[in-house]
């Protein structure tokens, strides 16, 4: 018998106010159209003025613990992934911790940019097999619209504010690939990549939150290739074929993107949960936010093989097969 992280409960929070591509018209010289056939975007939600990371992140904790059945004082540990938190520190982990009043254990932040849950998904995996803790509450949990550039007609229009929550935790299995919980993982990054996503600010740099810049085109063609090979990695490791995926949890970039992935690893569309439509590109909120949507709406069932891959800034990117 082995310990495995095994997935609890799980929530989500999207702030009210949501914008349809149209609002992007009048912003920069774009359209519905564009938006929708180059990245698959109709809406997205943006946070609320004086609405903060922290603030979503604890929406989506409350949400993930009802669902679980838990009471926060059964949590260990809190890793929230975010590129956007409220202040360069204390952590939004921290934040998160005394809003929900947790006293004990701890809290941190993981930043990985949008493969951010995948990393803090590993992270606490590696937690709760070691033995470090029993239950941890893992978010993802982004404001995007903070930095974005209203002028940047190639970036505003793809992201998004929202907020994802798992909680995991320890279960003893048979150390097989029919365990429930996260059976493999696989992390990469290359820094050599960071120019083709950054924020052009920061604290010892400019001293300012900066504004994202990117290079989609040759991100894209980066991001197919890199999400299939991890994606192939960790379910190497289950030691299962693609066949046997039940749903693939991409990170909701782009939706070509997602598209060329799944044909790669030749899993139809109708195994691929699809939120990037409704949320636009929410970085690490993306991966907790549709897996969410999944669990609530009944296709994400008990016992079915769940594989999650990301690419972001860094470039970070990686996956993570898990039996729900
Ligand atoms: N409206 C209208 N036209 C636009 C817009 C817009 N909003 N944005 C760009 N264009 C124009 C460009 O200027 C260009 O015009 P040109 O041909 O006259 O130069 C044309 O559209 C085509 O631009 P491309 O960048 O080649 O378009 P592409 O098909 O690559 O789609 C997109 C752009 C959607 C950004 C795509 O490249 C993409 O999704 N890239 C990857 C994004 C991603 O995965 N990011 C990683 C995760 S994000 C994270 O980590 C934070």
């Amino acid at each position: 018998m082995i310990r495995r992280a095994v997935p609890l409960g799980i929530g989500h929070y999207l702030p009210d106010r949501i914008m349809p591509n149209s609002h992007f018209e009048k912003l920069v010289d774009t359209s519905d159209e564009w938006i929708r056939t180059r990245s698959g975007i109709e809406r997205r939600h943006f946070a609320a003025e004086g609405q903060t990371t922290s603030d979503l992140a604890v929406r989506a904790a409350r949400s993930a613990l009802d669902n679980a059945g838990i009471d926060v004082s059964e949590i260990d540990g809190i890793i929230v992934a975010t590129s956007t938190p409220d202040l360069t520190f204390p952590s939004v982990g921290t934040m998160v911790q005394a809003e929900l009043g947790m006293t004990r254990g701890f809290a941190f932040d993981v930043q990985a940019v949008c493969a951010g849950f995948i990393y803090a998904l590993c992270n606490a995996n590696a937690m709760i097999v070691s033995g470090q803790a029993d239950r941890l509450l893992v978010i993802g949990a982004e404001t995007f619209s903070r930095i974005m550039d209203w002028t940047d007609r190639s970036t505003c229009v793809l992201f998004g504010d929202g907020a994802g929550a798992l909680i995991l935790g320890a279960e003893e299995g048979a150390g097989t690939s029919e365990d429930r919980g996260i059976l493999a993982t696989d992390l990469n990054s290359d820094g050599r990549y960071r120019e083709m996503l950054y924020v052009d600010g920061g604290v010892s740099t400019t001293g300012t939150a900066g504004k994202l810049r990117m290079q989609g085109n040759p991100l894209f063609r980066k991001a197919v290739d890199k999400l299939t090979s991890t994606a192939e990695a960790a379910l190497e490791k289950t030691g299962v074929s693609a066949d046997a995926v039940d749903w693939i949890v991409p990170h909701q970039a782009n939706i070509r993107i997602i598209q060329g992935t799944a044909k790669k690893m030749g899993v139809p569309m109708d195994r691929v949960i699809q939120t990037v439509q409704d949320h636009g590109n929410t970085s690490a909120a993306s991966i907790p936010l549709a897996m969410s949507v999944g669990v609530a709406d009944g296709r994400i069932k008990r016992g079915d093989l769940i594989l999650s891959e990301a690419i972001g800034g860094g470039l970070a990117w990686g996956a993570v097969a898990l039996r729900w």
